[in-house]
């Protein structure tokens, strides 16, 4: 008889805990960030790191009566490791939302966890095309390789440019890169004379500029991701191929606003296509970017801290649409077709794609205030993704 009212004890006492630890699960709203910390990608986590925290601090942590926890992995920019990361993010800490991503590989390499456990994904840095197929359950906040390939390719042939050779790294989005940079050029009356590829890892530009000096075509299209810029930019000033008179031009990935104004007068005059400068000229922008600069000891934000700041945006008005309600399904339908104001823009979210709708700006290195900046001079309005119309 004792033994039984002990155990009935033991077990409401069980009960109890199980409820209060339910309860604090169910108050708490978790997002686990995945994202390059160390590493060759490093400045790609660095910058979404800083942005996610200054949505937040702006925001507040608290949504729809929810608290929310932002739980930030270094994957050191390895896809086997971000794999791990997101499967104990899942199981062990049952976040609501994955999020960050800062490479292609990493992207495609979480997709088959984010469906099995029907838990949104959200493509805060990547950028190859092909990344919202591989799961239901992805939403991309950052951009699209094509979309500024091709916004490249209308621009050029326009501007004397019609004989180019392209250099892009050997993955994923250098591969859109030089595709749709192809296709649109000659479809414009333009030609690529010449395709050349460089490796992700550790790359040597040295003897891809030798050989783009030796053809010297009217301009060098480059895509390399985050953080390569600045290389390609030294390598191509040391070897005097602007005086060549080759010209410079690529995505915006190359002016990258986290390296740009170390990059010397030698970029002046560079210009790229790309959804986000640090001087777009809104009131939104200018607010976001002081903000930003305020919190990060002068750091300049670029376009991996936009795509992490309106990934912010998107969970928490997903969050508050659907009252705090959390589940997987209900998220996603609250992220589809959002439609905002960004710091790069008007921004939309294709509910069909879920894939990042916004405008593609024509850019120049310009020297404002003693500092170099890519300065918006045209615009695209609304671009979708070009890969999608495949
Ligand atoms: C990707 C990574 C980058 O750093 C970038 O600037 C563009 C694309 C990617 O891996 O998808």
């Amino acid at each position: 008889m004792k033994k039984r009212l002990f155990l009935t004890a033991t077990a409401v006492a069980v009960a109890a805990l199980g409820a209060t630890s339910a309860m604090a699960q169910a108050d708490t709203f978790k997002i686990g960030l995945i994202v390059p910390l160390t590493g060759q990608q490093a400045s790609t986590g660095k910058q979404i790191e800083a942005a996610t925290k200054l949505y937040m601090a702006q925001n507040g942590a608290s949504v729809a009566g929810k608290k929310i926890e932002l739980i930030i992995k270094d994957d050191g920019g390895i896809p086997d490791a971000s794999k791990r990361i997101a499967q104990e993010l899942v199981v062990n800490d049952k976040v609501n939302v994955l999020a960050g991503f800062g490479l292609t590989p990493i992207a495609l390499a979480v997709a088959p966890i984010a469906t099995q456990s029907k838990t949104p994904q959200i493509i805060m840095a990547a950028a190859t095309s092909i990344i919202t197929e591989a799961s239901p359950y992805i939403i991309r906040t950052s951009f699209t390789i094509p979309q500024s390939a091709v916004a490249m390719a209308d621009w050029a042939p326009k501007n004397g440019i019609k004989k180019v050779v392209t250099l892009v790294s050997d993955y994923g989005p250098g591969i859109d890169a030089e595709k749709f940079f192809k296709d649109r050029l000659l479809f414009n009356g333009g030609q690529v004379i010449e395709s050349l590829r460089v490796p992700l890892r550790g790359p040597d530009f040295a003897p891809f500029l030798q050989k783009v000096r030796d053809i010297k075509p009217d301009a060098l299209f480059v895509f390399v991701p985050s953080g390569a810029g600045a290389a390609v930019m030294k390598q191509f000033l040391e070897r005097g191929m602007d005086k060549a008179g080759i010209k410079l031009i690529g995505t915006g990935d190359l002016t990258d606003d986290d390296q740009l104004n170390d990059m010397g007068d030698g970029a002046l005059n560079v210009v790229t296509s790309h959804h986000y400068s640090a001087a777009h000229p809104s009131a939104l922008n200018k607010k976001f970017v002081d903000a930003f600069e305020k919190a990060n000891k002068g750091l300049r934000p670029n376009f991996m801290a936009v795509g992490g700041y309106d990934g912010m945006r998107v969970i928490y008005e997903a969050l508050r649409a659907t009252k705090g309600a959390g589940g997987g399904d209900a998220l996603l339908a609250a992220m589809k077709g959002q439609i905002f104001e960004s710091p790069r823009g008007p921004m939309f979210i294709d509910a069909q794609t879920r894939d990042v709708v916004h405008n593609m700006y024509l850019r120049k290195v310009e020297k404002k205030d003693g500092k170099l900046y890519n300065v918006e001079f045209d615009v695209i309005k609304d671009m979708k993704d070009p890969g999608k119309t495949r």
